[in-house]
């Protein structure tokens, strides 16, 4: 999978409430070395700008929602809605990413398959 991409994940529905679950390898291609969040977006910024050299990212909007516009390595450019806690969206090495229009309430979970590296960056705000 070398394009970003929706995964559905399990959904399990009970009177007590929704459970849903993500595992390696059985959901997405990559095993989780890292998690990290992104909350308390003000209102009209943006995260993001950015693609990674190597590393694999999920992201799931676990409340509220985002969108994330993606430009893939033959330019091609993808706008995701986040706003369902059992979708995420897989985004493969060397794909640009930027997140926007956060709702109040997003809370955005990020795996990732490698450990924090400034060095995997490839910034630019525009591509
Ligand atoms: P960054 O990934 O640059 O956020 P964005 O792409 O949305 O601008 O991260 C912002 C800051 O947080 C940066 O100084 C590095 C630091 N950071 C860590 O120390 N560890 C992490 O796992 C992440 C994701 C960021």
């Amino acid at each position: 999978m070398n394009r970003p991409s929706i995964i559905e994940l399990p959904q399990i529905a009970d009177p007590r409430g929704n459970l849903t679950f993500i595992e390696s390898e059985n959901h997405f291609p990559f095993n989780i070395k890292r998690a990290f969040w992104t909350y308390n977006v003000p209102s009209g910024k943006r995260r993001g700008g950015h693609s990674y050299k190597q590393q694999n990212e999920l992201i799931v909007a676990l409340s509220g929602s985002v969108d994330v516009v993606t430009v893939d390595e033959a330019d091609v450019v993808t706008s995701f809605r986040l706003d369902r806690p059992n979708f995420g969206l897989f985004i493969p090495p060397r794909v640009w990413r930027r997140m926007e229009f956060f709702s109040g309430n997003a809370f955005c979970l990020h795996l990732s398959d490698s450990e924090y590296n400034s060095s995997d960056y490839v910034r630019s705000e525009r591509r």
